[in-house]
């Protein structure tokens, strides 16, 4: 792990959610880093905290206390303002259910981050470059609604790489897909993020993710707990290791 850049540092983080009166504590004192250019996996139970933790590390939302620093960045100290841009151009975000906007077209979606980022010149080549790579180029004037689950998660796909963000946070996005679909789009987004050496994190359920991962972690009782640490074995049959419950 010598000379690993840092691109995410979590110190202390705590996540509590008003429940009637009652706080309702969710992340308990998170630390952790995550390294450039790593995929990493987030596993753990419905309800573990996952998403939440995406959300904290997108700033998308706050901590109760503690910190989050993206490329040495506090975006838990910023106003909501600065850190709507600093998302705006650092971080992708692939959802479970896709999220593109149904009255706008395959490349109007693609195009988005960066028109909304003030980047509209260059967005349209980047975006038809991106729709290139993930195989949709031909599909550019379609409405969402006419793709299939598979070819929306990668419109998806190619929206949240198409501002070149160093920190992609993806939540269970095979989750909507069957297996097969899943698969390939779990390696096209794996392609692409290694490709290019963005820190890819992703919250998924499914064990198949895991013999692909740099690192593995579980999200248990409020805790981001490490496994032992998983080698990269994307062209090799993976080798079973054990989880911590
Ligand atoms: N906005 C919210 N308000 C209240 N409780 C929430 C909110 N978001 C998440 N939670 C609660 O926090 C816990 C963790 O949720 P989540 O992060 O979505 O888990 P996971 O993604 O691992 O399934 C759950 O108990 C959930 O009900
Ligand atoms: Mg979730």
């Amino acid at each position: 792990m010598a000379n690993k850049q840092t691109v995410v540092h979590l110190d202390q983080l705590c996540k509590a959610f008003a429940e009637g009166n009652q706080q309702r504590e969710v992340l308990t004192a998170v630390n952790g880093e995550f390294y450039q250019g790593e995929f990493a996996v987030l596993l753990g139970r419905s309800g573990s905290g996952k998403s939440t933790l995406l959300n904290l590390i997108s700033g998308i939302e706050l901590p109760t206390s503690g910190e989050i620093l993206v490329d040495g960045r506090s975006i838990t100290a910023m106003k909501e303002r600065e850190r709507t841009l600093f998302r705006r151009d650092n971080i992708g975000f692939v959802f479970q259910f896709f999220n593109l906007i149904p009255t706008l077209t395959v490349l109007e979606n693609v195009t988005l981050p960066m028109e909304l980022a003030g980047n509209g010149r260059s967005a349209t080549k980047s975006a038809l470059n991106l729709l290139e790579q993930v195989g949709l180029a031909d599909r550019r004037d379609t409405f969402p609604d006419k793709l299939s689950g598979g070819e929306q998660q990668r419109v998806a796909i190619a929206r949240a790489l198409v501002h070149d963000p160093m920190l992609v946070l993806a939540d269970e996005p095979t989750g909507n897909l069957d297996e097969e679909t899943g698969e390939r789009v779990l390696k096209l987004l794996l392609d692409l993020t290694r490709k290019q050496n963005k820190t890819l994190i992703m919250a998924t359920h499914s064990p198949e993710v895991v013999p692909f991962a740099d690192r593995v972690f579980r999200v248990h009782d409020g805790q981001l707990l490490t496994t032992a640490e998983a080698q990269r074995q994307i062209h090799s049959v993976p080798t079973p290791f054990i989880v911590p419950n």
